[in-house]
């Protein structure tokens, strides 16, 4: 699979009926709903001469509903990090788990099955189709879900809705500003209502001004249920966000989750392309 763009991913639909977890982990007794995304003691060394130690060590748990930024320089392991959240690489050592299942223990079709089923990403360079149209390059988030067309194009209609673009279902994305290219990637990666959407410097193809309206869609989603992780070069986007992962050379130096509970500070929505923090069509799918 090219991890570049996972939506190119072909699981068998057959497989996703086959992702369970075994044996089914018990839910934590602390009373808090089992996590999201577990990762434990994981690294990442590429091949070469010298190998490269991109990821040294890194624990964190996420539960549902946080939004999260992971920020750090420039080589910190930020993208490898995202990447093996999204199953799209697998760690050198150590365990990561999505809605509580151990995706090493997971065959390829099945991991592009719980791919397509539990996961939105989110990429700098948007990767939408400019031969389709708005509707149709959301549509494609649920391709292989086993979900009839039409009903593909309804559940598009409602994700271009949460993003403000329901007015322009048939425009092509080379009629529309980067910012709104980045709505549509965001709409394709909420459709299919997966229990996290991992983004990956969202901002960083647009100006400033753009790229913080694309972040309080992300905080009013984040308001709604959704679960997020969001890697940010921009720490003053970053600085308003609930809850912030530090990284560097391949390390985790601050988690602020240990300092401060989650979802105590929102981020302000005056978008009015975003979606109400209320809205009732989207909540969040398939928590375990
Ligand atoms: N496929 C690869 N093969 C070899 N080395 C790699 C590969 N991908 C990343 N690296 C190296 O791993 C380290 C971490 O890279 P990574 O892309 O995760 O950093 P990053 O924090 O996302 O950086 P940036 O902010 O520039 O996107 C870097 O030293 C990078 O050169
Ligand atoms: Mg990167």
């Amino acid at each position: 699979m090219n991890p570049m763009n996972p939506m190119n991913s072909e699981p068998n639909i057959q497989d996703m009926t086959r992702i369970t977890c075994d044996p089914p982990r018990p839910q934590p007794d602390n009373g808090e709903p089992r996590p999201v995304l577990e990762v434990r003691n994981v690294t990442r060394t590429y091949a070469g001469e010298p190998p490269v130690r991109a990821l040294r060590g890194v624990s964190f748990a996420v539960r549902p509903g946080e939004l999260v930024a992971v920020v750090g320089p420039s080589g910190s392991g930020k993208t490898t990090l995202l990447h093996l959240m999204g199953t799209l690489d697998r760690p050198s050592t150590g365990t990561v788990r999505i809605t509580g299942c151990d995706v090493a223990a997971m065959s390829d079709r099945q991991l592009a099955a719980l791919r397509a089923t539990q996961i939105g990403f989110v990429f700098q360079q948007f990767f939408l189709s400019e031969h389709s149209t708005l509707v149709d390059n959301v549509a494609d988030g649920l391709l292989y879900t086993g979900i009839r067309s039409a009903d593909r194009r309804a559940q598009a209609l409602n994700a271009l809705g949460l993003v403000g673009l329901a007015d322009r279902p048939d425009a092509r994305p080379t009629q529309l500003s980067g910012g709104q290219r980045q709505r549509v990637a965001i709409a394709r990666a909420l459709v299919g209502r997966p229990s996290i959407v991992l983004a990956d410097e969202p901002t960083g193809n647009l100006d400033s001004a753009t790229g913080a309206s694309i972040m309080e869609l992300l905080g009013a989603l984040h308001d709604a249920g959704v679960t997020i992780v969001v890697i940010t070069h921009d720490r003053s986007l970053a600085d308003r966000l609930p809850r912030r992962i530090e990284m560097l050379d391949g390390c985790i130096i601050a988690d602020t989750a240990s300092v401060m509970p989650a979802q105590a500070i929102s981020v302000p929505v005056d978008s009015a392309n975003a979606v109400p923090a209320d809205d009732s069509r989207f909540r969040p799918g398939r928590q375990p």
